[in-house]
Order: structure tokens, then C-alpha cells, then sequence
């Protein structure tokens, strides 16, 4: 026995094994091909940025930049941060590029964000967001379309139980008069707040609405609304938002809770909750963020988005059994004995793979009977045989290898035929199926 003690990965950092990363290209692809049928294209921005990116653009009284940012200095004595999200960084690369002057984005990415949580049920050191985030619009418009597509992708994905709550921020007249309101009430009640509700009073009273202290909660239930306080510009923004999504078809819920730990946000927000998942139930969440170019040195660029955890989007489809069961199974499997076999196997492979089919090949020593054993573990529809006898002749031996399929196909049964006549033999099978 090996006396090393073996290596495990950090703390709340996964390993996707094969048995669920294949639900991850299978949700990743159908994103990706919704995303390009509204016309939104792909951005890749580096994993790592300058920590003042994250910093000034998410706040630096948010949970994620006070104490959740995974921040070194490098070699060169940098301070850098490994991104906690996406946002900051697609802005970042905007104004760099010059994606913002004179043009409209409608952009999309995917990829591993990391925060220094304490991980749990879908929550984790390391996780992955697809997130959506378009430039030049300030009209509401927009807004519909983006919820419009996350709507359309949770249908084709099947998610079931989940429900759209929205809410308005309003613009900066309306928060400053809001937040007056909200530490006028929650300063006559100091002593119902928790630690962090307290320090929040001073640094950034809105958070206090996020707070899961069952206390303040319920100080909460009689504190005035933001809609209350919303300016007429925001107040009808936020109906026109409405219209659209009735229009649409688009159930929602309005919570006037609902304020975002990110602090950049304006007019609309909005969050995509699954209920029965346990206490990390955001499957996604978004809003308006005006104000973030013109902070990061760009020109004055309206903006909206979202992301989307992809860790709790595939264990909530996993838990619902919308997605397939298993990794999907061969069509071919392919058994060779003995070396001039195992070469024209492997030109059979190249050939019928070639064409989309997808095969097998078995690979080392085995017995004829061996190799049949995995064959039949693989679940493959057929099985090719190219043994001694097939090898001098350039023949291959076909047949379905389950019963139900020779049953129900007798005319198809086992044939042997040319190599170069393989891939008709293959095909007639896997179309009759
Ligand atoms: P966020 O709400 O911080 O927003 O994250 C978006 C989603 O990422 C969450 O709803 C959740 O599904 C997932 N997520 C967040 N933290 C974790 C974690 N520790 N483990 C697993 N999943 C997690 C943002 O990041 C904004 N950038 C969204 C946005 C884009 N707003 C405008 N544009």
C-alpha cells in the first residue's frame, strides 16, 4: 500500500465526475443555442482581475467584497482577485474594447466564479454562472426580452416549481428618500436588530431587507415599501415592466424584499426561485445596473442582466428527473482479436465515427468472450466483430447485441459483411431502431 497520503481538492470546490458532467454539456448546449436564437453572442473575460474592479463596482459594504473575495497578491506584488461574478468583468472588457461606443451588446458567458462561502447544498467555493447582460438600452423592453429567454430556457429545460419574483430599486431620488424612510423605522426599533442588521443601519440600511434573522424579519413585516417611495419615472417603468410580462404569459410575484446583496443595482430586480430546493433556492437573479460603466471610467452605457448558478440549476433538474438518467450509451461496440484485427478496428473506428456513429472499440488483451462481456456492459446497440477468420477476408461480423432488437428486427440478424460495406450494415440498423 502507497504510503503518500493522497492529495484531496479545497473545500468547496467540486469535481464534475462523467455520470453528471454529461447533464452539464446537455444544459450548457441548450442554453447556448437559446441565447444565439435571440442574437446574443459569446464573451470570455479572464478568471482573475485587479481587485479595485470588484471593489468599486460591487461595493465594498457587500458580503462578497468584505469578506467572501479569494484576493493574493501575485508575484509582481498586484492585488489581484480570483471574479466572484460576471458582471464587473464583462463591463471591464466593454469599455477596454470599445463594445460600448456607439453600440448596443447583447452578450452572454458561462464559467467558474469563486467565493469563500461557507459551502453547503448549493453553495460552494467554486461554482459556475451563466449570466446574460445587455448595454445601450435604457428602455424597459429589453428587460421583458432578457426575463422572456430565461423563461423560454427554463420550459425547454423542463424546470418545474419556479417562480419569477421582481422588484424596483427606483432610481437614486427614490432610494435616498426610501432608505430615510426605512432608518427612521428601524432606529426606533434598535433593539429588535441583530449585530448585523445594527452595523448595517449605518453602512447599508437595504441590506437590512436580505436579513434571515427571524426577528428582524419580523420588524420587517410593518416597515414601509420601497414601491411606496418609487419616483413617477421608476413607478412607471415598473408597471410597463408588468404589462409586458402579462403579455408574455410570464407569472411573476412583485417582493418588495427583494434587494440583491450586489449593490450595484437600479429600477429593476429580479430573482427565479425553485422553493423546494432547500435554502440556496436562487436559481438566478438580475436587475438594472445604470451606473456601473460611467464607475468604472466608460461613458454613460445603461445596462441589465443576470446570472444563473449552474450547480443549482442541474441539481434542481436532477432532483426533478427531468434530465436522462445515464451518460448515453454507444451504438457500436467493437471486438478484435489479435494485432491485424485490432488495426482494421481501429480504421472501422475512424471510419464510422467519422460519420456521427458512435463507437467503441475495445482497447488491450481480451478473450472473444471477454471482450462480449464488456460489450454487453457498455450497452451498446451493436456489436462488430472482426475475429482471426473475418481479418484475413477484410469481413467484419454484425448483429444487434440486445435480444428485444434481433427479436423485433429478424431480418436484420447476424451478417457478416465487408468492411467496406460496414458502415451501409451500421447505418440500416441504426435506422431501423
Ligand atoms: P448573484 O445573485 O450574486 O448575482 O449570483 C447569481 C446566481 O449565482 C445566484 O442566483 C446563484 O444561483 C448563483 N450563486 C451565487 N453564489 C453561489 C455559490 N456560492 N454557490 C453556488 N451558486 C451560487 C450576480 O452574481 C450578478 N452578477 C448577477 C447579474 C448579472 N446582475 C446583473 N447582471
Amino acid at each position: 500500500m502507497s504510503k503518500v497520503t493522497p492529495i484531496k481538492s479545497v473545500k468547496g470546490m467540486n469535481d464534475l465526475l462523467p455520470d453528471v458532467s454529461h447533464h452539464w454539456l446537455k444544459v450548457e448546449a441548450i442554453c447556448a443555442a437559446i441565447y444565439d436564437r435571440f442574437g446574443y453572442r459569446h464573451i470570455r473575460t479572464p478568471i482573475m482581475e485587479n481587485t479595485h474592479l470588484f471593489s468599486r463596482s460591487i461595493g465594498e459594504e457587500t458580503d462578497i467584497v468584505s469578506k467572501e473575495m479569494y484576493t493574493f497578491e501575485d508575484r509582481n506584488g498586484d492585488s489581484l482577485t480570483l471574479r466572484p461574478e460576471g458582471t464587473a468583468s464583462c463591463v471591464r472588457a466593454g469599455i477596454q474594447h470599445g463594445l460600448f461606443y456607439n453600440q448596443q451588446q447583447r452578450l452572454w458567458y458561462t464559467g467558474p466564479m469563486f467565493r469563500h462561502e461557507r459551502p453547503q447544498k448549493g453553495r460552494y467555493r467554486q461554482f459556475y454562472q451563466m449570466g446574460v447582460e445587455v448595454y445601450g438600452w435604457d428602455s424597459v423592453d429589453i428587460e421583458a426580452e432578457v426575463i422572456s429567454m430565461l423563461q423560454q430556457l427554463f420550459e425547454e429545460l423542463g424546470l418545474k416549481n419556479t417562480l419569477l419574483y421582481i422588484n424596483s430599486l427606483g432610481d437614486k431620488p427614490s432610494r435616498d428618500s426610501y432608505r430615510a424612510a426605512l432608518v427612521d423605522y428601524l432606529s426606533e426599533h434598535k433593539d429588535r436588530l441583530d449585530e448585523d442588521s445594527l452595523r448595517r443601519l449605518t453602512t447599508n440600511p437595504l441590506r437590512i431587507l436580505d436579513s434571515k434573522n427571524a426577528e428582524v424579519q419580523s420588524l420587517l413585516d410593518s416597515a414601509p415599501s420601497i414601491l411606496d417611495f418609487l419616483s413617477e419615472e421608476s413607478a412607471r417603468r415598473f408597471e410597463e415592466l408588468q404589462t409586458y410580462l402579462q403579455g408574455l404569459d410570464i407569472k411573476y410575484e412583485i417582493n418588495p424584499r427583494l434587494v440583491r446583496g450586489l449593490d450595484y443595482y437600479n429600477d429593476t430586480v429580479f430573482e427565479w426561485i425553485n422553493h423546494d430546493y432547500g435554502a440556496q433556492s436562487t436559481v438566478c437573479g438580475g436587475g438594472r445596473y445604470d451606473g456601473m460603466v460611467e464607475q468604472l471610467g466608460g461613458q454613460t452605457t445603461p445596462a441589465f442582466g443576470f446570472g444563473m448558478g449552474l450547480e443549482r440549476l442541474i441539481e434542481m433538474l436532477m432532483e426533478q428527473a427531468v434530465l436522462p438518467e445515464k451518460v448515453p450509451s454507444p451504438d457500436v461496440f467493437l471486438v478484435s482479436v489479435g494485432e491485424q484485427a485490432r488495426a482494421q478496428a481501429l480504421q472501422l473506428q475512424s471510419l464510422l465515427t467519422k460519420q456521427g456513429i458512435r463507437v467503441q472499440c475495445h482497447m488491450g488483451q481480451g478473450s472473444m468472450k471477454n471482450q462480449f462481456k464488456r460489450a454487453d456492459k457498455s450497452n451498446a446497440t451493436l456489436g462488430l466483430v472482426i475475429g482471426e477468420s473475418e481479418a484475413e477476408n477484410a469481413q467484419v461480423s454484425v448483429k444487434f447485441l440486445r435480444r428485444e432488437h434481433a427479436e423485433q428486427f429478424p431480418d436484420l440478424g447476424q451478417e457478416i459483411v465487408l468492411q467496406n460495406e460496414a458502415l451501409n450494415a451500421v447505418t440500416t440498423r441504426l435506422k431501423s431502431l
